[in-house]
C-alpha cells in the first residue's frame, strides 16, 4: 500500500512529540539546502521539512526544486524557528516527480490574477486559489446539507433540452449535423429532423421547467448543475457555463420563497464561516491588500469577514420594484446624472449600476426586490392581481448582493392554465412545444414557487473575489475555452 500519509492540515493540528509520520506534497520553496516548505493542498499552511546537513546525498538535494513532488517520512518535533509550530525532521525523502525549476511557469513570487488565469491548470497551487476552491467545495457541500436536512429531493435535470426555459434565446446549439453540408427541408431551412435527436436541441439555460415537474410530485426538490448561456457579456459576473442551484417548491407563495432563499443563503455562509475560517481569513487579508490600491471611495466599507457576519445577523431588505424605482429616481445620484443609464421611470429594466446603488449606497445590505413589471420577466411568472392600472406585475423576486448585484432570480409560478397559456401566446411561445409543462397545470395544479442561485456569484460573494473567472476552475467566456 502506497498511501499511508497524513494530511498536512491534520498534522499541523497535532502536538509534536516525536511521532513518526509520512507526508506527501509539492515543494513550495527550498532554503539553504535545509528547509523545505511542503504543501499538499489541504491548507495554505506549509509544513516545514528540515533536511539535516549531510543527511541526504547531493543528487537528491538538487532534485528538491519548486513544485517537485515528494514523500517524506520522519519525526515531528517542536520547531526551533519562528513562524511554525513544528518541524518534520526528514529521515527518508523520496522524490515522486521532478520539476524543472527554470521552466516552471509559477515562480514563487506574487502574480497577478490575470496572469494566473492564463495558467489556470496550475493556479490551484497558489494560496489564493487554494483558499477559493476549498471554500467553493464547502459551499457546494453545505448546499446539499441544507436541502437534505429540509427533506428536499435532489433532482438531476437534463443538460440537453429542446426548450428555452428563460425564453431569452441565449442557447448553445447541440447538433451532430455536418456544418459544411447541413440538410435542408423544402423551405430551405436546416432540417433538424435529420439531426441526432430528430429535432433542434441546445444546452440547458436552466433546469427549472423540469424542476417544476418534480416539485409537483415530490413537494420540494432542488437541482444543482451546470447551465449554459450564449450571451455575449464580457463582464466580471457573467460566464457562458455556470452552476446553478434551483429549488422548486409546491405549496409555496412568493413570501415563502423569499424566506427560504434568505435562510438558505445565511445557512451556507454560516457553514463556510464555521468550517473554513482559515481560508476566509486569508481571503479577507488578500482583499484588504487589493483594496489598498484603490482610491478611498472605491474601497468596501467592511472587511470580508465583517460583511459575512453582517449578512448572517441582519435580515435582507425587501421592497417592491416600484418602490425601488422611486428611491433611485429621487436619489441625488440620479439627479446629478451619475448613472450611465438614467432612471427613466416605471417599466424599465434595471442595470447592474442601479442594483448596486441600491444595495451598496442606499441600504448597505442584501436586498430582495419583488413584483417586477411583467414585460421584463419570464413567461412562467405568476401574474399579480392587484396591480396599478397600466402597470401589470408578476410575483418575481431577485436578490441583490453588495459588490455582485443579482445573485438570485426567482418567482412564484403561474399555476393557472388559462393565464399561463394567454401569456405564452402573447409573447409567442408555442404551446405545443411545452405540452408536458402545461400538463402540470391540467392535472392537480398547485401554487408553487422557486428560485435560482448563481453558484459562482455566491462563491464570489463569500470569497471576495472580484472577477467570476477566478471562482470557477476553468472559465468559459466569449472567446475563451482553454483547458
Ligand atoms: O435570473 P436567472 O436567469 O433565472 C433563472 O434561470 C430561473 N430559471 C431561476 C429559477 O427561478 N429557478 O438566473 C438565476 C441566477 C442569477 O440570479 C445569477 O445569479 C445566475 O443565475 N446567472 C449567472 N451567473 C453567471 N453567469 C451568467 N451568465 C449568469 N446568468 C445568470
Ligand atoms: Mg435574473
Amino acid at each position: 500500500m502506497f498511501n499511508k500519509r497524513i494530511r498536512i492540515k491534520e498534522l499541523l493540528a497535532m502536538e509534536p512529540q516525536g511521532q513518526e509520520v509520512t507526508v506527501m506534497g509539492w515543494v513550495r520553496t527550498f532554503r539553504n539546502n535545509q528547509f523545505i516548505a511542503l504543501n499538499d493542498g489541504s491548507t495554505n499552511n506549509n509544513l516545514q521539512v528540515v533536511v539535516e546537513l549531510g543527511s541526504q546525498g547531493e543528487e537528491l538535494l538538487k532534485r528538491i526544486t519548486t513544485s517537485a513532488s515528494m514523500k517524506v517520512t520522519g519525526m515531528i518535533v517542536p520547531s526551533l524557528g519562528k513562524g511554525q509550530k513544528m518541524d518534520l525532521k526528514a529521515a527518508h525523502i523520496e522524490i515522486l516527480g521532478d520539476s524543472d525549476a527554470e521552466k516552471y511557469p509559477l515562480q514563487p513570487k506574487k502574480h497577478s490574477l490575470e496572469f494566473l488565469r492564463e495558467i489556470a491548470h496550475l493556479r490551484f497551487r497558489t494560496n489564493t486559489f487554494g483558499s477559493v476552491f476549498r471554500v467553493r467545495h464547502a459551499l457546494a457541500f453545505a448546499i446539499h446539507k441544507f436541502f437534505n436536512e429540509k427533506g428536499f429531493v435532489y433532482m438531476h435535470t437534463p443538460i440537453i433540452t429542446a426548450s428555452d426555459a428563460e425564453g431569452a434565446g441565449e442557447m448553445f446549439r447541440v447538433s451532430t449535423l455536418p456544418f459544411d453540408q447541413t440538410p435542408r427541408n423544402d423551405k430551405g431551412e436546416v432540417d433538424f429532423k435529420q439531426d441526432f435527436f430528430g429535432r433542434a436541441t441546445n444546452l440547458t439555460v436552466s433546469g427549472q421547467l423540469e424542476g417544476e415537474l418534480g416539485a409537483t410530485a415530490f413537494g420540494e426538490i432542488y437541482t444543482f448543475g451546470p447551465t449554459f448561456r450564449a450571451e455575449n457579456s464580457n463582464t466580471a459576473r457573467h460566464l457562458a457555463e455556470f452552476w446553478m442551484i434551483e429549488p422548486e417548491m409546491a405549496f409555496y407563495d412568493l413570501e415563502d420563497n423569499m424566506n427560504l432563499a434568505e435562510e438558505f443563503i445565511q445557512y451556507i455562509i454560516r457553514y463556510a464561516m464555521e468550517n473554513n475560517r482559515e481560508d476566509l481569513e486569508f481571503l479577507a487579508q488578500r482583499l484588504a491588500d487589493e483594496e489598498k490600491q484603490l482610491p478611498q471611495d472605491k474601497r468596501s466599507e467592511m472587511g470580508l469577514l465583517e460583511k459575512l457576519d453582517f449578512v448572517l445577523n441582519n435580515g435582507f431588505e425587501r421592497l417592491t420594484y416600484t418602490d425601488a424605482i422611486e428611491i433611485r429616481k429621487e436619489s441625488n445620484h440620479n439627479k446629478k446624472k451619475k448613472f450611465q443609464y438614467p432612471i427613466t421611470g416605471w417599466g424599465m429594466d434595471l442595470q447592474s449600476e442601479h442594483e448596486r446603488y441600491l444595495v451598496e449606497k442606499h441600504f448597505k445590505k442584501p436586498v430582495i426586490l419583488y413584483n417586477y413589471p411583467a414585460a421584463i420577466k419570464a413567461f412562467y411568472m405568476r401574474q399579480n392581481e392587484d396591480c396599478a392600472p397600466g402597470q401589470p406585475t408578476v410575483a418575481a423576486m431577485d436578490i441583490l448582493a453588495p459588490g455582485i448585484g443579482e445573485i438570485v432570480g426567482g418567482s412564484q409560478r403561474e399555476e393557472r392554465l388559462s393565464k399561463l397559456e394567454d401569456r405564452m401566446k402573447e409573447i409567442g411561445i408555442p404551446l405545443e412545444e411545452l405540452w408536458w409543462y402545461l400538463d402540470t397545470r391540467r392535472y392537480g395544479t398547485v401554487p408553487h414557487a422557486g428560485f435560482g442561485l448563481g453558484f459562482e456569484r455566491m462563491v464570489q460573494f463569500v470569497t471576495g473575489m472580484t472577477n467570476i473567472r477566478d471562482v470557477i476552475a476553468f472559465p468559459r467566456t466569449p472567446g475563451s475555452a482553454e483547458f
